[in-house]
């Protein structure tokens, strides 16, 4: 492992350039106007794949983005580790709250700024050039292959088929993913579940024309009104979501999961300050972290409608839209919530106004057992680098596809994330430390080789 980390130090530089590149690149999966870039950000991932040492790598087509494969077998007694990640970036937008331009990678005080510089452009990079060193330092102790796909943040609508249709291909004895975040340097953690999604679209329809507010305002709905008070039914005010069943398939935690949840590290006075919020709020009877860990939620992601340019005009609109994102907890099935939210918002619309609900994608949360050897061997390295043993932390996030990956390939994932809370990820100003970087490419290689080596047992 000395060679290793000789070779790491010795082309830290020149791994920061080659991940300046591909930050340059703006993915935007979520945008038709950015399909050349998808391309141009998978052939550069796939390209590196193959001079870093892959035996395989091929951009493979799919009904929407591209995913990169790549894969090096050394032996096929030995296991296989599949690396998944995403090529693929959220919008930049409001785009004057950045202090640089997004797509143009600087450093600050220690941290890389850009979209994607954490999720998961800086992650996953971690593991192209983990693999590297590896390489070229003559210690791949097994076999790896990597699946990189473009469309994780708009929900991985076309990965699921792109599994059923490779199994084979994509064959592994574990997955491995660094998308998500530790608790801190100084407490890592390992993210042993992901909440669930459902996201959808609400229209609102009033009259079949934008109409001058002076002369019908008052007497026809106006959706933007009627889309106000409908999404405040569905919330009561102990924060809990009104719509009937929505708790049906919710696993309630016993107490003693819950204490034992309590005891991870969680500073609510640091957490307010990050976020300049004088109080937090959520669901009656849960802490913090279960409100985001083991509690379904809902939230409007995005409102419009009327005018919104710049001065005034008094106009009462035909339209209203709004984005809702239901986060879910494991057992919870995305679909069903979609059909429950649909009948429920639909019975809660007003006359005089039509309503039309949308699902753009959903998937299913996830807990990782602690029993594995997976679980251990990411334990293990983690300790190796940082001194301390990780602790296991349900996030509030969503990677849709990973339930997938447990029904289609029937592998499990190990989240080994390392990102940071501070790293802004979808926000302006996205940013990640380099330290947690250079600590990432660090402590991949352990994992393979504990993985390996717990594997022979
Ligand atoms: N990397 C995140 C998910 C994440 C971040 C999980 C931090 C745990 C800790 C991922 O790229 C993401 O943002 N996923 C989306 C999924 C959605 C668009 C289907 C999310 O959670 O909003
Ligand atoms: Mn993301």
């Amino acid at each position: 492992m000395e060679k290793l980390k000789t070779f790491q130090s010795q082309h830290k530089d020149r791994f920061l350039d080659e991940l300046f590149q591909l930050l340059r690149i703006p993915s935007i999966s979520a945008r038709t106007e950015h399909k050349d870039d998808m391309i141009n950000a998978a052939t550069f991932i796939k390209d590196m794949l193959l001079s870093n040492g892959a035996d395989r790598a091929e951009v493979m087509p799919t009904a929407g983005h591209p995913v990169v494969f790549g894969s090096k077998t050394i032996n096929a007694q030995l296991p296989t580790i599949l690396i998944y990640g995403h090529y693929d970036v959220q919008p930049v937008e409001p785009v004057d709250l950045w202090n640089s331009p997004p797509f143009e990678p600087v450093i600050k005080a220690g941290k890389i700024y850009a979209r994607g510089a954490d999720d998961n452009k800086g992650q996953l990079f971690m593991h192209l050039k983990a693999f590297e060193s590896m390489v070229k330092t003559d210690t791949l102790p097994c076999n790896v292959k990597f699946m990189i796909e473009g469309e994780e943040e708009i929900g991985s609508v076309h990965l699921k088929s792109f599994c059923e249709q490779n199994k084979e291909m994509l064959k592994s004895d574990v997955i491995l993913i660094s998308d998500t975040t530790m608790l801190s340097p100084d407490i890592p953690s390992i993210t042993v579940g992901l909440r669930g999604l459902s996201y959808l679209e609400v229209e609102v329809t009033g009259p079949n024309r934008d109409l001058h507010s002076g002369l019908y305002g008052g007497a026809v709905a106006n959706p933007i009104n009627v889309l106000a008070e409908m999404i405040t039914k569905l919330k009561d005010n102990n924060s809990r979501v009104t719509i009937p069943g929505f708790y049906d398939d919710v696993i309630e935690l016993s107490s003693s999961e819950r204490n034992e949840m309590a005891r991870a590290p969680f500073d609510i006075n640091a957490y307010k300050k990050a976020l300049d919020i004088d109080e937090v709020v959520g669901e009656s009877g849960y802490s913090t972290i279960e409100r985001t860990g083991i509690r379904p939620t809902l939230d409007v992601c995005g409102i419009w409608g009327g005018y919104t340019g710049e001065g005034a005009k008094t106009v009462l609109p035909s339209k209203a839209y709004a984005k809702v994102s239901m986060r879910l907890v494991p057992n919870q099935q995305s679909k069903k919530i979609d059909k429950l939210f649909e009948d429920y918002f639909v019975s809660i619309a007003p006359q005089g106004v039509k309503v039309k609900v949308t699902s753009l994608h959903g998937g299913e949360g996830y807990v990782s057992p602690t029993d594995t050897i997976a679980y251990k061997s990411a334990s293990m390295a983690i300790e190796l680098v940082y001194g301390k043993k990780p602790v296991p932390v349900r996030s509030g996030g969503s990677i849709p596809i990973v339930s997938d990956f447990e029904k289609v390939l029937g592998v499990k994932s190990i989240l080994m994330g390392f990102g940071l809370d501070s790293d802004a990820i979808h926000s302006p100003n996205e940013n990640y430390p380099l330290i947690q970087f250079e600590r990432g490419i660090e402590t991949i290689p352990y994992f393979y080789k504990y993985f390996t080596e717990l594997s022979k047992k």
